[in-house]
């Protein structure tokens, strides 16, 4: 699988080893920064690594912040992403499952390296199952769609 990867300052060093890890499963992984610990902005890597999902250049994406609150907010602007934070690989396997995720976030101040791998690993194990969820699903990108706004 094409998976791109994308962090803030505060996840360099997790990055580089999430990136290995994947690049050790098989997989190709495309980094789109950052890789200095200089105080960035992480919507900048939401972004990136958003449209590059969205738009089918990678399969799927992989962001990581302080939290992953910020960077899955960023990516979750771009149209046709479902980005989920998650630190436990319960929610990681169900938001494949259940709600069709194509961006898994997560903080590198609140998890450490190993339950990262869990957590990419339960991710990346779980399919979507379509069905009752395929139509919840269907009915999030409509709200999308429509481009709501307060008044
Ligand atoms: C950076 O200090 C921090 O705000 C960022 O990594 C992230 O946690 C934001 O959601």
């Amino acid at each position: 699988m094409k998976i791109g990867i994308g962090n803030d300052h505060a996840a360099v060093d997790m990055k580089n080893e999430i990136k290995a890890y994947l690049e050790e499963k098989g997989h190709e992984v495309v980094n789109f920064g950052t890789d200095t610990s200089e105080s960035c902005n992480y919507p900048e890597y939401g972004e990136k690594v958003g449209v590059a999902v969205a738009g089918g250049d990678v399969d799927l994406g992989v962001l990581i912040c302080g939290t992953g609150v910020g960077i899955s907010i960023a990516a979750n602007k771009v149209e046709g992403v479902r980005a989920v934070v998650c630190s436990e690989p319960y929610s990681a396997k169900l938001s494949r499952e259940h709600n069709n995720s194509n961006i898994l976030a997560f903080g590198a101040r609140v998890i450490g390296i190993e339950m990262a791998k869990m957590i990419v690993d339960a991710w990346l194990d779980a399919e979507f199952m379509g069905g009752k969820h395929g139509k919840r699903v269907d009915m999030i990108m409509d709200i999308e769609k429509r481009k709501l706004h307060g008044r």
